[in-house]
C-alpha cells in the first residue's frame, strides 16, 4: 500500500484516507488490547490509535517494542475526532521504526534547569521549548514584515568590527590577520548610522556579542538584535516607531501563536492590553524620584538597574519608555538635550510585568564638533572612527535609531523567567555546551 506522506498539520485535508506520518513518538500509553502513541513530525501533535483485532501480530507487538524519542513511520486512517486536541486521531495500520531509541534521558517526570541545559540538544523537543521557539519564529517575522511595510532597507551590518560601541568592558576580541584586534559585534548601530545616507530608514537582525560577567537572568553573551536607524527622525519620532513595532510584535504573535501561547500557560491579558493601549513615557529624572518615593536608595545620576526597571514596570504596569538620561551613564553617541546639557535624548523601553529593558535607542549627536567633543569626554580616540565621523562633514541630518534585544522580548511574550531559553543554544558566563 502507497499511502501519501503528510505532515500532521494538513492532515484535517485527508479525512476518511489513509495516510502516511514520519516523524517520532513523543509518549505512549497502552492497555493490553490497544496502543494509544502520541506521534510528532515537527508541524504539529496527533494520537495513532491501535487497536489489537484490526492489525496482524506483528505490526501489534512493534507498537508494544516502540520507545519514546524514537523515530517512526506509520501509515493510519484520518478520523476527525473532536475531542483530541488537533481535532484528529489516526487508526493505525502500520508502524515501521526508523531508528529506534534506548534510555532517552528527559522523561515526563521534572528535572532540574542544570540538567535540562546540559541536554539542551534534546531538551528542544519538549512541548513548551517547541512552542517557545515558534513563537520566536513567528515575533522574527512580525520584525521583518513590519520593517518591509514601512519602507526600511535591511542593511545587515558586520560581526568582526576594529571598534567598541558600547563601552570597552565586554567586548570579545580575536586576532584579525595582521591587522591587529577584531572585537566581535556589540551592535551594528555605527554602519547603520552609514546606511542612512544611502537609503533613509534602514534595520539589521543579526548575532550580537557581549562578554556580560554578570549571571543574571536577563543577560546572554550572544544575543540577536533587531537596530534601526532613521534619517531626519528625531527622539519622538523614534519613540513612536518603537512603540508601533512592539504593538505589532505582540499583535502578531497573539493571533499567530495561539496554541503556543497556551502551551506555555502565558496569561495574554497583559498583553492584549499592550497591543491597545499607548505605552507610558517618564523621564529619567522623574524615574528617579519615583523610585527614591518608593523608599529605593538609587541617586540621581546613578543607572537604572534591573531591580529598579522591575519597581518602574511595576508602578506604570504597562511597557514605558524612560527618557533623557544623564551623559555620563550612556554611549558617546547619544545627542545633549538642549533643554539640559547634562541629559541625553534617548530613551530605554522597559517591558511590563518586570520583564525589564527590552529597547535602548537615543536621538545621535550630529554635529561634528560636538561629536568631536563627546569622545573627547569619553577618551575615545578618533582615529580608528575617522569614517563614523566622516560622516558628520557629507550631509549630515538629525537621525534616531535603536536596538531591540529578541530573547528579551520573546520572553516577555511568552512569560518565561530566564532570556537563555529563548534562543536554541544560549551562549552565557559559565556555558558554551552544548
Ligand atoms: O541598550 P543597548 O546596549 O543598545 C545598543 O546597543 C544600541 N547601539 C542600539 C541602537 O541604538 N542601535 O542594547 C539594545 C538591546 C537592549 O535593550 C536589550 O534588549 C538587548 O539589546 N541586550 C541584551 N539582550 C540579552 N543579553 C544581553 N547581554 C543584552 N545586552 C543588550
Ligand atoms: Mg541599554
Amino acid at each position: 500500500m502507497n499511502a501519501p506522506w503528510v505532515y500532521i498539520s494538513s492532515v484535517g485535508q485527508y479525512t476518511g484516507q489513509t495516510v502516511c506520518i514520519k516523524g517520532w513518538l513523543y509518549n505512549k500509553r497502552s492497555s493490553g488490547k490497544i496502543h494509544f502513541l502520541q506521534l510528532r513530525d515537527g508541524t504539529g501533535f496527533i494520537q495513532g490509535v491501535m487497536a489489537k483485532n484490526e492489525v496482524d501480530e506483528a505490526t501489534f507487538s512493534a507498537a508494544d517494542r516502540i520507545t519514546q524519542e524514537s523515530s517512526l513511520m506509520v501509515t493510519g486512517l484520518v478520523r476527525e475526532d473532536k475531542r483530541a486536541p488537533s481535532g484528529y486521531e489516526l487508526s493505525l495500520v502500520s508502524l515501521e521504526p526508523v531508528q529506534h531509541t534506548t534510555d532517552y534521558p528527559i522523561t515526563p517526570k521534572e528535572h532540574g534547569t542544570a540538567f535540562l541545559m546540559e541536554n539542551r540538544h534534546l531538551w528542544l523537543r519538549s512541548s513548551k521549548q517547541r512552542a517557545l521557539h515558534r513563537l520566536r519564529n513567528m515575533a522574527e517575522k512580525a520584525v521583518v514584515d513590519f520593517f518591509f511595510d514601512n519602507n526600511f532597507i535591511r542593511t545587515d551590518t558586520p560581526i568582526l568590527t576594529a571598534t567598541a560601541a558600547e563601552g570597552t568592558s565586554n567586548l570579545f576580541a580575536t586576532q584579525y590577520y595582521d591587522l591587529g584586534t577584531a572585537y566581535l559585534a556589540q551592535t551594528g548601530q555605527l554602519y547603520l548610522e552609514a546606511a542612512i545616507f544611502s537609503h533613509g530608514l534602514v534595520y539589521n537582525f543579526g548575532p550580537t556579542f557581549r562578554a556580560e560577567k554578570s549571571k543574571t537572568r536577563r543577560h546572554l553573551s550572544e544575543f540577536w538584535m533587531v537596530e534601526a536607524e532613521e534619517a531626519y527622525y528625531d527622539n519622538d519620532d523614534n519613540i513612536a516607531l518603537q512603540e508601533r513595532l512592539v504593538q505589532y510584535m505582540i499583535g502578531r504573535c497573539l493571533e499567530g501563536c495561539r496554541e503556543e501561547l497556551k502551551v506555555l500557560e502565558r496569561d495574554t491579558a497583559k498583553l492584549e492590553e499592550a497591543v491597545n493601549a499607548p505605552f507610558a513615557r517618564t523621564t529619567y529624572d522623574d524615574a528617579v524620584n519615583l523610585l527614591q518615593g518608593m523608599g529605593n536608595p538609587i541617586q540621581m545620576g546613578d543607572d537604572i538597574g534591573g531591580d529598579e526597571e522591575t519597581a518602574i514596570s511595576r508602578h506604570f504596569g504597562k511597557p514605558v519608555f524612560v527618557m533623557n538620561y544623564p551623559k555620563k551613564i550612556k554611549a558617546f553617541y547619544m545627542k545633549e538635550d538642549p533643554q539640559n546639557p547634562e541629559r541625553v535624548k534617548c530613551a530605554d523601553l522597559i517591558a511590563s510585568e518586570g520583564y525589564g529593558e527590552i529597547i535602548g535607542g537615543s536621538q545621535r549627536e550630529e554635529d561634528y564638533d560636538k561629536l568631536l567633543e563627546r569622545m573627547q569626554q569619553f577618551d575615545i580616540p578618533v582615529e580608528p572612527y575617522r569614517w563614523y565621523v566622516d560622516l558628520r562633514k557629507y550631509g549630515s541630518v538629525p537621525h534616531s535609531g535603536f536596538g531591540l534585544g529578541i530573547e528579551r522580548t520573546v520572553s516577555w511574550i511568552a512569560g518565561i523567567s530566564h532570556v537563555r531559553e529563548a534562543v536554541l543554544f544560549p551562549r552565557m558566563l559559565y556555558r558554551i555546551y552544548p
